[in-house]
């Protein structure tokens, strides 16, 4: 596929970059929908400010020549420590934006977690073969239709279900009010004016545009129509999720189960008695409740109450590969990138998601190498000082 930025390769060096390159290439509402987080966006600044109040505390004599980025998870090898987690939409920010990323992905030797929201089905990632899977899910009033998800889940050879708990009620995102941004996205003449900068993502996207949909809510043979969809959707889910669903959820799905949004101890404690076999602890990225704790502070209160007797993973502002080092020294099993991969979409597609992951290997690579770590392991909260 074509790069719409020119020159991206050399520009696209950082993910800082390359979200700049992004912010330069979407229109500003599809930019911000991605971008922004709900209310005054606290959350989403202490998720950043947070790496940046740890310190690393190198080693240099422990001289090593031979890194080993790799991690076991749920029996399976990843070549890096750090998986795609779950954007609703993928496909808004370049054509077949799931079925890019998680080809992105599985070259890396990682994981790539779909959304309940993809804009492909859950067959379509299933018969693509990209692997390791993951699949993410919400609780809906209709058991029955939670229940669907699940089993086509299976059906599709998932290697591990997620169970998002933290987006029952919907946050409240005002970027995308201030920009009236709706889905399906519709630019007035006037905006098209005013993004004559966008028009090489414009074209790109032109014919998917008018297709892009949420393509697991609709039945077979129907097409799923995304604006009532998305009118629908909060009186879809169950704002009264409690742990009988996840006993519930824990009895259908044979696989790895994994609970996403848990930031409360108390919460990670009580997972252990319900079955789970991992946590994501995450805010979801400030989208949602803003003021919540940023999730790497909140990590070592998680690990600390699952007593090593499960994963936790951690997602929220990864911008370095340093971030992902600091998050494991606190003892997170992995982690999730969602932004930057989109970012990475709307740079340049299935390159710009693979040069994200390579962007992070690297940084992680170079990070041990510079604090005289060898294997990943060997990381603890003595590496770290809070600031
Ligand atoms: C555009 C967008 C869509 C998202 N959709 C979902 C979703 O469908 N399910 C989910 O569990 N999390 C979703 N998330 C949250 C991410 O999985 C993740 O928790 C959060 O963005 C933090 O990671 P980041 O800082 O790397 O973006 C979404 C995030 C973004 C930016």
């Amino acid at each position: 596929m074509r790069a719409e930025v020119r020159d991206w390769g050399r520009k696209g060096y950082s993910l800082a970059a390359i979200r700049d390159l992004a912010r330069r290439t979407l229109p500003r509402p599809v930019f911000d929908f991605a971008d922004g987080g709900a209310e005054d966006e606290q959350t989403l600044r202490r998720n950043e400010a947070a790496f940046a109040s740890h310190d690393l505390l190198p080693r240099p004599l422990n001289g090593v020549d031979d890194r080993d980025l790799s991690i076991e998870l749920f029996g399976k090898r990843l070549a890096m420590p750090v998986l795609i987690g779950p954007t609703g939409l993928s496909g808004l920010f370049s054509p077949g934006g799931e079925l890019a990323a998680a080809r992105a992905a599985a070259a890396a030797g990682t994981a790539f977690c779909l959304s309940h929201a993809s804009t492909c089905t859950i067959e379509d990632l299933a018969a693509a073969g990209s692997a390791p899977r993951w699949m993410q899910i919400f609780l809906y009033r209709d058991r029955g239709f939670t229940r669907e998800f699940v089993e086509r889940a299976a059906a599709g050879g998932y290697d591990a279900l997620v169970l998002t708990t933290d987006n029952q009620l919907l946050g409240n995102r005002e970027r995308d009010i201030r920009n009236g941004f709706t889905i399906p996205p519709k630019f007035a003449p006037l905006d098209i004016l005013a993004m004559a900068g966008k028009l090489p993502w414009l074209l790109r996207m032109r014919r998917d545009l008018p297709r892009v949909t949420f393509a697991n809510y609709a039945r077979p043979g129907e097409t799923a129509d995304l604006a009532a969809i998305a009118g629908k959707m909060g009186g879809m889910l169950d704002p009264a999720l409690s742990w009988r669903e996840v006993d519930w959820l824990r009895g259908l799905w044979k696989g790895p189960f994994l609970l996403k949004g848990i930031l409360h101890p108390s919460e990670a404690a009580e997972a252990l008695k319900h079955g789970v076999d991992g946590l994501i602890c995450s805010n979801h990225g400030g989208r949602q409740l803003d003021g919540a704790i940023a999730s790497l502070d909140a990590l070592p209160g998680v690990i600390a109450a699952v007593e090593g007797r499960m994963p936790v993973l951690l997602d929220g502002g990864i911008q370095r590969g340093s971030d992902v080092v600091k998050a494991l020294a606190l003892g997170a099993a992995a982690c999730l990138i969602a932004r930057p991969q989109l970012f990475g979409l709307a740079v340049a597609g299935e390159a710009g998601v693979a040069r994200v992951l390579e962007i992070l290997r690297r940084e992680i690579d170079r990070t041990m190498g510079l604090m005289g770590v060898t294997r990943l392991a060997e990381l603890g909260p003595d590496y770290l000082r809070r600031r």
